[in-house]
């Protein structure tokens, strides 16, 4: 059978094929077989190590009927009708095989340089009827598979509208899966661990209420998809350099486990206005039967899909460990709105200097140089304010387009007094743009904003989503948006400015071509454990999912999980143990990590807080010792600037007993470990600030016995003994 493909593919160029072209990735795990099917349709299969991945699966487009998109039609005297048809009566014209293997050096990571290695089928296809072509583009990975499409510039096909993109992906069973609910607007969900047979049936329960929701089907789920089959294999499925395109979600045929791209429409239900030549984004098909690799090695093979770094000097990019007055308003212990007055507020109308203060406005001058204060106490790089500008009164939940700009301060936050303050004792202000989602008010007000920033001494911004987007009708990941976010982030780059944008698209690697994107929320985050609690498996699922596109803002760091005590009204639980939250500045990659509890409660534990201190943000290499989606992941990181080593283990529902070998050490180098676990006793819900401190001398050949409690891990810190 392989001779009879080989053969034939060696008559490539002469013939419509069947049977087409073989792929393997550079160590042979992967194979990759691209054909046509007998109605002309681009399919591919891929097997890991002799494993279906995916069984044989379709590609192309349905376009919207438009003849205005293409003048060249009528002339031609071609069947309109056909122009919708993008998916068959296809033929290869042309094939192109290559190979790549280069080193490349990232801004910030969790190592210090990524090999970025693969084989490269180019496969030209032609419609004879239409006279139009595509070029599908598949690069195979040590880690998996990427493709896109690319629409060279051509007389049949020049401005063009897609009603859908068909990429299939075929799964070989039912698999157990780690899902969110498919959603236009939002990733704030907890996961659903199902066979991807119930995702129906469960769907509904899955579906929580978030500000800004939007479900397209009952089998609809949103990328990345972690997966697991029943002979042991862990696939992902998500896509590389998300750029001028809408997101895409997955569609489940659960008849036969076959999945389909469901791309995210805009205000009218087009999902992307495309002009030619365009390259799409990249899916990615991502799988081990190891799902440590998944989770270490998934995220590098998709920033290799995206362009090398479009800044040249990048030495103002630097990673960031801050504080932050907001643990205090998302719990309701404080507010973000000056006044309870008014039961509106409009910008240049609403004078505050009258209104009467609510007692509870968290960002005014005196509490945040208590912030201030701390962080340069205790080494942190900077402090986020959020609240300080005027317009919060009334910001979300109705549609106001002018609601923030992001410019005037409220009266009791003097700007010029705590940028000299925060100088002084060697800190900096973190600024935050809450846009409530109105998008063009935004933009209009992106210039000066940027620039109130440079002249106030802030170099890095929280930026936010909440609420549906305005204009009304679009959704948070249609084309227009996604352009709008790569606006925000190529023009802070203009400025010198680091990115964290909150309710944003889930990433997409796009931080290798714009390091200046340090980070992103658009997941559920450490928020959630005020607003009712997150399952507390959580954040042992994120790393193979959301994660895989770039880091993300998680906010960890809370120690006082009953919420009752900053705010009597709100009984929320955090369902997470102490030693799981330090363990989280380990296992949640980002360059940007917040202590984000109150100071009274790092004042509390001071024992414990050392290790926040202590952890860095950036690496040079890291190990993923030990990984399962939604029970346990365990990794050690190495200092970029030293011989330290940090290790986090988060777990999740049941109690786990590990042994950790030590060999990743230097071998003759003497080390202390300072050992942060669990208690005996130690529960995320009944006793979770049950912890012990340890210290023992290690070396390579140590090998240290751990019990991780239910919610619960550990976070170690090594350093070399000189
Ligand atoms: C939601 C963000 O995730 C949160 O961090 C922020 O405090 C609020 N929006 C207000 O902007
Ligand atoms: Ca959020």
């Amino acid at each position: 059978m392989k001779q009879f493909k080989t053969i034939l593919a060696l008559g490539i160029s002469m013939m419509s094929l069947v049977y087409g072209q073989e792929l393997k990735s550079p160590n042979g795990n992967f194979v990759m077989d691209f054909s046509l099917s007998k109605d002309g349709k681009p399919t591919y299969q891929l097997k890991y190590k002799g494993k279906d991945i995916v069984k044989p699966s379709t590609l192309g487009f349905e376009f919207k009927q438009n003849n205005q998109m293409s003048f060249d039609w009528e002339d031609k005297n071609l069947d309109k009708n056909a122009f919708s048809n993008f998916i068959s009566g296809f033929q290869i014209i042309d094939t192109k095989t290559s190979t790549f293997d280069e080193t490349w050096i990232p801004v910030w990571g969790e190592v210090d340089k990524i090999r970025n290695n693969f084989n490269e089928l180019a496969v030209t296809v032609s419609q004879p009827k239409t006279e139009r072509q595509m070029v599908i583009r598949f690069r195979l990975f040590n880690e998996g598979l990427g493709f896109r499409y690319e629409f060279p510039e051509q007389k049949n096909l020049k401005y063009f509208v897609v009603k859908e993109e068909k990429s299939q992906f075929a799964m070989a069973g039912d698999h157990t899966a780690w899902w969110l609910p498919g959603d236009y607007d939002t990733q704030e969900y907890d996961f659903t661990e199902t066979k991807l047979s119930e995702i129906r049936s469960t769907f509904d329960k899955a579906y929580t209420g978030n500000a800004s929701q939007k479900a397209f089907s009952k089998t609809g789920v949103q990328t990345s998809l972690m997966m697991k089959s029943s002979n042991g294999l862990y696939i992902n499925i998500h896509e590389a350099a998300l750029i001028n395109y809408p997101a895409m979600h997955l569609n489940l045929d659960d008849k036969t486990m076959t999945f389909e791209s469901w791309l995210t429409p805009d205000a009218v239900g087009d999902k992307g206005y495309l002009q030619a030549p365009f390259n799409t984004p990249w899916r990615t098909v991502i799988a081990s039967d190891n799902a440590a690799e998944v989770a270490f090695k998934g995220p590098q093979m998709i920033y290799n899909l995206n362009e090398p770094s479009k800044i040249e000097d990048t030495s103002w990019i630097k990673p960031v460990k801050y504080i932050g007055v907001w643990w205090e308003m998302i719990t309701g212990k404080g507010s973000w709105a000056y006044t309870d007055e008014y039961p509106t507020v409009q910008l240049g109308v609403t004078d505050y200097t009258k209104a009467k203060p609510n007692g509870k406005h968290s960002a005014n001058t005196k509490h945040v140089k208590e912030y201030i204060d701390f962080a340069s106490k205790h080494g942190f790089d900077a402090v986020l304010v959020e609240g300080w500008n005027e317009g919060w009164e009334d910001w979300f939940g109705n549609h106001k387009d002018y609601v923030f700009d992001f410019v005037t301060p409220y009266p009791d936050f003097d700007v010029k007094e705590l940028h000299s303050y925060a100088k002084s004792k060697g800190v900096e202000l973190m600024m935050h743009h809450e846009t409530s989602s109105s998008v063009r008010n935004y933009e209009r007000h992106l210039e000066k904003a940027y620039q109130f920033m440079k002249d106030n001494g802030y170099n890095s911004l929280k930026s936010g989503y909440v609420g549906d987007i305005v204009p009304r009708g679009e959704f948070h990941y249609s084309q227009n948006i996604i352009n709008h976010y790569q606006y925000a982030i190529e023009k802070a780059a203009e400025y010198k400015i680091m990115v964290n944008a909150h309710e944003a698209v889930r990433p997409t690697g796009v931080a290798r071509t714009w390091p200046n994107l340090i980070g992103n929320e658009s997941a559920r985050g450490t928020e959630y454990q005020a607003f009712g609690g997150s399952k507390p498996n959580h954040v042992t699922v994120l790393p193979f999912t959301r994660l895989l596109g770039g880091p993300m803002d998680y906010t960890p760091g809370i120690f006082e999980m009953d919420i009752k005590k900053l705010n009597p009204n709100n009984h929320s639980h955090v369902n997470s143990t102490i030693a799981n939250q330090l363990a989280l500045y380990v296992t949640m990659y980002s360059p940007l990590q917040m202590a984000a509890d109150i100071i009274e409660n790092y004042e509390r534990f001071p024992d414990a807080f050392q290790f926040i201190k202590d952890v860095p943000v950036d690496w040079k290499d890291s190990k993923y010792l030990e990984a399962e989606p939604g029970r346990y992941l365990t990794i050690a990181r190495q200092d970029k600037n030293s011989n330290d080593w940090f290790l986090g283990n988060v777990n999740g529902d049941n109690s786990r007993s590990t042994k950790i070998k030590l060999d990743f050490l230097e071998k003759g180098k003497k080390y202390e470990a300072t050992i942060y676990a669990d208690a005996k006793d130690a529960h995320y819900k009944n006793n979770p600030q049950a912890y012990t401190i340890e210290k023992k001398k290690v070396t390579s050949k140590t090998i240290l016995d751990l019990t991780s409690a239910s919610g619960g891990g550990f976070a170690i810190s090594i350093k070399e003994v000189k």
